[in-house]
């Protein structure tokens, strides 16, 4: 039981990503990896905090885990809520043994050691100093179609709402070589769909110095294998027109730009320290909107931020009136430690944060079933992600992201997943698209060779 290890992880892509390096680390650091917390040696917790009193839930949860104690189990509390509340986890909880923010993952292996040799309060809490990636050779992906590659971590921006510049460190670029490396390793594994991630991913800066983020873009999306290349979080203030002209002319780089503007309104946007005007935005979305490619936008928003005016408020509906997202993500304002959002008083009452949180997505919903019927009859190219063999149901997702639920009653086997294959719309939801596969179409499906891994040193 003591090599084996559990691991549950909550909130980003970044992190859902971090946890598949920290896996890759501990199985070559000899641990297996079980699905049943009860059979685990050692419990990992990578935890969240943007929103809503996170640290409560995992405090909550660790109380939760207490129950399994007293069998020589041993606790783990990583991520951000690790970061944010440091050494206070082991006063909470004090069965828990090491406490480590993502800024300190590349020392997971001495941090390991140091547990099996019985230590018990070990932090790896690295806070702003460092200027290192957590680059591993061991990720455990778990999709060998479509995966992540993480080429900046951290955040400079220091928006007044936001906790991430306090949990994930500063920012800091890999080089374009080194993400070029595991891109064309994915490649070679059989990976066709590359997902470069960043809290800020547009604010990539080559320490090489020899590529703009927009021809890392088409570097990545240039490599033999590759069919997709998507990019997540834009940032408005670093989002620059050659971005949307290396989308125009590289097919593989998916038509879908997720450029979160977080709110309508010039003052609000000061107050958020944002660094941007609502025009300043709109001209980034003139960009997007004059491609020759139907480019998909999507945002995130946030509601009911401290002194949000109901015409400030207003602004935010015209404003997506005018962009015409193909989705939100839209969050009521919570205070958040250490932000300087705390301190302006939290003056939306909750009701009213609730009510335009209604009021916007019911909007957004309008506005998708409107703008989705521009689908009607096109044929679009799926990647298949599940199927139901029985009903010939299959369902994928295209380009732009969205999810296409459709039927393969035309061709002779039902594609399997990880395949491409055209399929025809025939019905637009305001969430989705239905379609039909052409009795012509041949699924595409790339061949998938097991990881060859490199041992260093
Ligand atoms: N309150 C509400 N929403 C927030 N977000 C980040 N911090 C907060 C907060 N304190 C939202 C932003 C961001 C998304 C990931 O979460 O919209 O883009
Ligand atoms: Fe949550 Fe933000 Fe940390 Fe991601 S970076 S895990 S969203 S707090």
């Amino acid at each position: 039981m003591s090599k084996t290890f559990y691991i549950e992880t909550f909130g980003c892509q970044m992190n859902a990503h971090d946890s598949e390096k920290v896996i890759g680390t501990l199985e070559h650091e000899g641990y297996t990896r079980v699905e049943d917390e009860a059979e685990a040696g050692l419990i990992l917790y990578n935890t969240c905090s943007i929103r809503d009193k996170a640290e409560q839930k995992v405090f909550h949860r660790l109380n939760e885990y207490k129950r399994l104690q007293g069998e020589g189990k041993k606790f783990a509390v990583l991520g951000c809520v690790a970061q944010q509340e440091g050494e206070r986890i082991f006063e909470k909880a004090p069965y828990v043994s090491l406490v480590a923010g993502s800024a300190s993952y590349r020392n997971l292996p001495q941090m390991i050691e140091r547990l099996e040799a019985g230590e018990t309060r070990i932090t790896g809490l690295d806070d702003r100093q460092t200027d290192q990636t957590f680059d591993t050779e061991f990720t455990v992906r778990s999709n060998p179609h479509r995966g992540y590659i993480t080429i900046i971590e951290g955040c400079d921006k220091f928006c007044a709402y936001c906790v991430v510049p306090y949990t994930r460190g500063k920012e800091r670029s890999r080089t374009s070589a080194s993400v070029l490396v595991e891109a064309r390793r994915m490649a070679d594994l059989g990976y066709t769909d590359v997902q470069l991630l960043g809290q800020n991913v547009n604010s990539w800066r080559d320490p090489s110095g020899r590529m703009s983020f927009a021809e890392l873009l088409t570097a990545v999306g240039s490599i033999g294998g590759i069919r997709r290349v998507r990019f997540t979080t834009s940032h408005p203030r670093d989002f620059t027109r050659d971005i949307v002209e290396a989308i125009d002319a590289t097919p593989t780089l998916c038509d879908h730009i997720h450029l979160p503007v977080q709110s309508g309104s010039s003052a609000v946007l000061h107050a958020m320290s944002r660094e941007y005007t609502r025009d300043w935005y709109l001209e980034r979305m003139s960009w997007i909107h004059g491609a020759a490619r139907d480019i998909s936008i999507t945002s995130d928003m946030i509601v009911g931020f401290p002194g949000e005016t109901d015409a400030d408020f207003e602004q935010t509906i015209t404003l997506i009136d005018t962009v015409k997202y193909d989705s939100i993500f839209a969050f009521k304002f919570s205070p958040r430690p250490n932000t300087p959002a705390i301190h302006m008083a939290d003056s939306i009452p909750d009701v009213v944060k609730s009510e335009r949180l209604r009021i916007l997505n019911d909007r957004q919903r309008e506005i998708q079933r409107e703008h989705y019927a521009r689908h009607l009859g096109q044929v679009v190219e799926v990647m298949v992600e599940g199927a139901n063999e029985a009903r010939h149901q299959v369902t994928g997702r295209s380009s732009q992201n969205k999810t296409v639920n459709f039927t393969t009653a035309a061709l002779a086997a039902v594609p399997p997943v990880g395949s491409y294959l055209d399929v025809r719309i025939t019905q637009t939801l305001p969430n989705s698209l239905v379609g039909e596969a052409d009795s012509g179409a041949v699924p595409f499906l790339p061949v998938q060779r097991t990881p060859d891994f490199v041992v260093l040193n």
